[in-house]
């Protein structure tokens, strides 16, 4: 007999798990089927801030409570340009809206943790090292998934299959072709990133445009640094020393007055990629996406993981109400919705990258053009409040707004 649950899975990241958790909250079953081990899931270090939305959404996940204790509420930004440092003051521009800075390692763990602490949640309805999950009957609206799991190949019957599965998942290649468009955008670069066992040598984050290519000084917590370097698309992690690391965050960050950048050993070092990316629609019948399997944003305005979140706040509710109340307005005007959001921040994404990096290509008038515009958000307050209530998140999507 082929197992059922209410809402079908792919993939245990901030998107899968959190809609298992939103999902568990209103009484609706649900089953998470993982690629990876749990071990590697949670190592993953990856995005650091968060929008208010996300805390607000976390919070009534009932997952906030390390957060509110160990989050760092931050009330602005710093960009660094052409020997000069220009605050964004959130307080300021955007009274009572704010960012927090709070690793997404660390949510996707309490999101773990919850969701393995479920005791009603029924057997394995987080799966990790699973394997060929495939889907059948997506055309009848009676969607089966196939996959392997523990040695054992299995299928799950569901009334909704979610794909959570992001950029390199399978569910979007199940749409039939004719009713898939995707747009893609990839930068000439990429982002070197390095977390480091060093406090971090600045209150706020610093944004900073140099002339050999964008640095970018974040943080996880008073005892850790994070850090991201541009450098070219093709690089090779290996021709990076920990000296070379320093040495070039120091040239790109050091440019302001008496400011001096601590170093300390690096616990980690890698390289992500820089693309745009949209998949259209985010739904076809019984199958839903969230997340990165649908879009990838450049990750300059640190949207990647709110985005996601966005998403799956919208999709917890439009189920809670086709399971509570019978209505499909939801489910149906999921993926416009979405989209509408994810055309807006991929936008604000695309033009903080075009900003504070260095392309290759860029001539002498380009580069004029890059500084002249910094400087416009410097003095201009317009131009400065437009950036802060991009970074700061867009209001929350309702229901059905
Ligand atoms: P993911 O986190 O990608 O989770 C998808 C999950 O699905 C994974 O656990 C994967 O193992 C699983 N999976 C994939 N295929 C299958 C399959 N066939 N079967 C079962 N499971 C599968 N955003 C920022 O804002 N700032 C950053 O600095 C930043 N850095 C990033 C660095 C990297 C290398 C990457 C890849 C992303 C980064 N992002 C960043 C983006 C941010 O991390 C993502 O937006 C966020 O992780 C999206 O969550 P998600 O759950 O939708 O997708
Ligand atoms: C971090 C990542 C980002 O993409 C960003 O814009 C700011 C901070 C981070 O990982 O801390």
């Amino acid at each position: 007999m082929t197992a059922r649950v209410a809402v079908g899975i792919i993939g245990a990241g901030p998107s899968g798990l959190l809609l298992a958790q939103l999902l568990a909250r209103r009484g609706i079953s649900s089953r998470v089927l993982e690629r990876s081990s749990r071990e590697h899931v949670e190592g993953r270090v990856r995005a650091g801030v968060l929008e208010q939305p996300t805390v607000d959404t976390l919070h009534a996940a009932g997952v906030g409570e390390r957060l509110a204790r160990e989050g760092i509420v931050h009330h602005g930004i710093e960009l660094r340009f052409a020997g000069a440092a220009q605050r964004i003051d959130f307080s300021a521009l955007v009274p009572g809206r704010n960012i927090t800075v709070y690793g997404q390692r660390e949510v996707v763990r309490d999101l773990i943790a919850t969701r393995l602490g479920d005791a009603a949640a029924g057997p394995e309805h987080l799966c990790f090292e699973v394997s060929d999950v495939e889907v059948a009957g997506l055309g009848d609206d009676q969607p089966v998934l196939s996959f392997t799991h523990a040695g054992r190949r299995q299928q799950l019957g569901c009334d909704w299959v979610v794909g959570c599965d992001g950029y390199h998942g399978v569910s979007r290649h199940w749409f039939p072709a004719q009713m898939s468009q995707a747009f893609e955008h990839v930068f000439p670069f990429a982002w070197l990133g390095v977390l480091a066992a060093v406090a971090p040598s600045t209150e706020e984050l610093i944004y900073a445009r140099h002339e050999r290519g964008f640095a970018l000084h974040s943080m996880r917590s008073p005892e850790l640094s994070r850090f991201y370097l541009q450098v070219p698309a093709d690089e090779d992690l290996a021709s990076w020393s920990d000296a070379r690391i320093w040495q070039e965050l120091r040239t790109r960050l050091e440019t302001v007055p008496g400011w001096r950048l601590e170093s300390g050993p690096i616990l980690e070092k890698g390289l992500a990629a820089m693309r745009s990316f949209v998949h259209e629609p985010m739904r076809y019948r019984r199958l839903l996406l969230a997340g990165d399997a649908a879009h990838i944003v450049p990750a300059t305005g640190a949207k990647g993981l709110n985005l996601a979140v966005a998403d799956v706040r919208l999709l917890g509710a439009a189920l809670a109400d086709w399971y509570e109340r019978g209505s499909a307005t939801g489910l149906d005007e999921y993926s416009a919705a979405c989209l509408q959001r994810v055309w807006r921040v991929q936008q604000f994404s695309c033009w903080m990258t075009r900003l504070l990096h260095v392309l290759p290509t860029d001539d002498a008038f380009e580069r004029r053009l890059q500084v002249a515009q910094l400087e416009a958000i410097a003095q201009s307050q317009a131009a400065a409040t437009m950036l802060a209530e991009n970074y700061v998140g867009l209001p929350p999507p309702g229901p059905s707004s």
